[in-house]
Parts: structure tokens; C-alpha cells; sequence
């Protein structure tokens, strides 16, 4: 039994203050979260709210332990077991018994990619292990399962090819081909601006690997410079299917996941399923950039803004060009270009004139 004279509320006769036993509706945006993301308000926090349906997950602050039901707790809720964490690689170290870890080559904010020998096979491969301090009973733990699963599922030459899922001990990685070779954010930053040429030939690649990966099903959702990579055999490659959803399911869409200047309005938005034309959307400013050495849908840290945003610095491009550029990244996906390929022949035949052909 509470002893009423230690509480003074109690004692002078005034009411308890109410026990506020819902936690904080919060919308997990882990992209806005990663390292070297840039800040944003997501849908539903600060000023720059766009209407839209209240989020419904509820979350405890990180540490927080959730108080006990009733008005008298009786006892201080016990301290809860360190989840374990994953810790950081290490250069020199077989891994798995098998793959010996040789340096880092990409950074994300799901995690930290390495060049590894697989003294199996002979041959280069890479790993892709959660960011140190991740909890290994996490969101971050479904997210990589999720990556390998829908990776799993894809063969395609433009496409990384996932090999394994591996944990052991604080370590859960994930076992891919080896791209020996730059992705284009890295190509952009050298050359700037690609020749039209190129751009045809990586539109083309793209195309075939996002038709493919639509036909059976997935969509990818974060196309972007940074998740295309050119080995060293000028073979595009799309990587990191960590935000990938199968199309027309609804479940994954209450978080907010992409990155700003290359996630379509409907992503944006959540509440109802992502199909195609959200991955046509984000190739079309991919292309864009590419083409002109600057971002087309410019993020100026206002996700309103990225719900109407339309493309800017295409002055110098040819007309018919600017026009497949524009459809691909209408705000309203019904006026989009219906697929992948439809887009590409239209943009290949604008930037080649006769030459073209998909
Ligand atoms: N199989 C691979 N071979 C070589 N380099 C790779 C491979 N996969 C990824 N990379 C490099 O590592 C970088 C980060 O990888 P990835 O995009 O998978 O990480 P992420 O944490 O999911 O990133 P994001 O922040 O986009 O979610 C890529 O931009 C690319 O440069
Ligand atoms: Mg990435």
C-alpha cells in the first residue's frame, strides 16, 4: 500500500495529475536518421506538415523502460538486459570462417560495405555488415533479412547478386558480388556531366533491371547516383535493396524511407501501396542529374515542397528530351510514363534521334 503522507498531492486533497499511459506516436524515419542525411521534418512533425493520416506506432524513447499499469506502481520496473549490439569489422579477419575481410568500400546508413576475399572460391566478394552499436534484435536486423530476401529473388546481370546471409557472434552480414568499379554520385563528382551517349547505355541497363525487377514484383524505392554502380567492365549494377517492398503491399508503408530529390510524392505521402512508376519517377532524376551535373528535384528541406516539386536546370537539354525527362517525374504518377522501358525508349530516341533503339 502507498503511504499517502509521503505524497504530497495526496495529502493536501488535490487530484493525482493524470497517468499518461499511451507513449508518444512516433513514425520511425530511418533515413532522415542516418549519418550525413540531411535533416528534414517527416510527414507529421514540425512546421511543414503535410495532412495526411496520424501515425499509429507508438514508441518508447531510446533507454526508456514503459511504466508499469495502474496508478501505484509498486516496485521501479527491473533494468532490461543489453540487447547485444553488432560491433565494428576488422580489416584482417576471417569472417564466417571463410571471408577475410580486406578494407571498406561504401558507407550507408544501414551499414558499411567491405572488400573480402572468399578463400573458398578464389574470388572477391562483398560484405555488407550493420552499422556498429546496431542492436542485433532490431529494425536494422529486419531490414538487412529484408534485403537479402527480395535480393534473393532477382537474377539479373544489371543487378547485385546476393550470395549469402551470414551471423556470427555480434555479426550478421550479408555476402554479395564483389562491383569492382565507382557508383555514379562518385562518376558525377569526377566528370560532372555525362555524355548523352552514356546516359543512353546506363538508361537502357537501367531499364532492364528495374522492368525485371517489376515483373516479379519489386520495387526498389531508393534508385538514386549512390545505389547504381558502373563496374569496371562499364556494367551497370543496382544496388542495396534494403528499401525494396513487393509491389501493391500496403504492410512496409508507415515508415518513410528514400532519400529527398529522388523519392516520388506517393513515397512521400505513405498510405497506400507504391508500384512501378514510384522507381520511374526517381530514374527520371537520376537521368536528369546525369545529363546535366545537378540534382533536378531540388530538396530544399521542405517535404511539402517535394510533393509538387518539378525539375529545374533542364534548359539546356533539347526539347523532346526535357518532355521525357518531365513525364517521368510528374507528381501525379497517372500522368507518368507507364513503365521503365516505355520511358527509357522515349528518352534513348530524344537524346540519339534515329539512332536509337532499346
Ligand atoms: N556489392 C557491392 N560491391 C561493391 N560496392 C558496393 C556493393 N554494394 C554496395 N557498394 C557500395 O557501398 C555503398 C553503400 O552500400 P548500400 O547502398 O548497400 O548501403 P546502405 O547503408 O543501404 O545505403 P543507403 O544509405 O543508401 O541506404 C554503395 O553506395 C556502393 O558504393
Ligand atoms: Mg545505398
Amino acid at each position: 500500500m502507498e503511504d499517502s503522507s509521503q505524497n504530497p498531492a495526496r495529502r493536501e486533497g488535490r487530484p493525482l495529475p493524470p497517468i499518461d499511459r499511451g507513449m508518444k506516436p512516433v513514425r520511425r524515419v530511418p533515413l532522415f536518421g542516418r549519418p550525413g542525411a540531411p535533416t528534414v521534418n517527416p510527414p507529421g512533425f514540425g512546421p511543414n506538415v503535410p495532412a495526411g493520416p496520424k501515425p499509429a506506432i507508438a514508441a518508447a524513447p531510446p533507454g526508456s523502460v514503459a511504466r508499469p499499469a495502474g496508478p501505484h506502481p509498486v516496485a521501479r520496473p527491473p533494468r532490461p538486459a543489453a540487447a547485444p549490439k553488432a560491433v565494428r569489422p576488422i580489416t584482417g579477419i576471417v569472417y564466417a570462417r571463410r571471408y577475410k575481410l580486406e578494407e571498406a568500400i561504401g558507407h550507408g546508413g544501414r551499414g558499411t560495405v567491405y572488400k573480402a576475399w572468399d578463400t573458398v572460391l578464389g574470388v572477391h566478394v562483398a560484405l555488407k555488415f550493420l552499422p556498429p552499436g546496431a542492436a542485433l534484435k532490431s529494425e536494422a536486423v529486419d531490414e538487412i533479412r529484408r534485403e537479402a530476401v527480395v535480393t534473393m529473388r532477382l537474377s539479373h546481370a544489371n543487378i547485385v547478386r546476393l550470395h549469402n546471409i551470414e551471423m556470427m557472434g555480434n555479426q550478421f552480414f550479408l555476402v554479395m558480388e564483389y562491383v569492382d568499379g565507382e557508383n555514379l554520385r562518385q562518376i558525377i563528382d569526377r566528370l560532372g556531366s555525362l555524355a548523352p551517349s552514356t546516359v543512353s547505355e546506363i538508361a537502357r541497363s537501367c531499364a532492364s533491371a528495374l522492368a525485371y525487377a517489376h515483373s516479379v514484383g519489386v520495387i526498389h524505392r531508393d534508385i538514386k547516383p549512390e545505389n547504381l554502380m558502373i563496374d569496371k567492365d562499364s556494367v551497370l549494377k543496382i544496388v542495396d535493396f534494403g528499401t525494396s517492398v513487393m509491389a501493391h503491399s500496403p504492410g512496409l508503408d508507415e515508415y518513410l524511407e528514400g532519400t529527398p530529390g529522388y523519392m516520388s510524392p506517393e513515397q512521400i505521402r505513405g498510405g497506400g501501396s507504391v508500384d512501378a512508376r514510384t522507381d520511374i519517377y526517381a530514374f527520371g532524376a537520376v537521368m536528369a542529374e546525369l545529363l546535366t551535373g545537378k540534382a533536378a528535384l531540388v530538396y530544399d528541406g521542405d517535404v511539402n515542397h517535394l510533393l509538387e516539386v518539378r525539375p529545374q536546370g533542364l534548359e539546356s537539354l533539347p526539347p523532346a528530351v526535357v518532355a521525357a525527362l518531365v513525364k517521368a517525374m510528374e507528381p501525379d504518377r497517372d500522368a507518368r510514363w507507364a513503365s521503365a522501358v516505355e520511358f527509357c525508349r522515349a528518352l534513348t530516341r530524344a537524346l540519339e534521334g534515329d539512332r536509337a533503339g532499346v
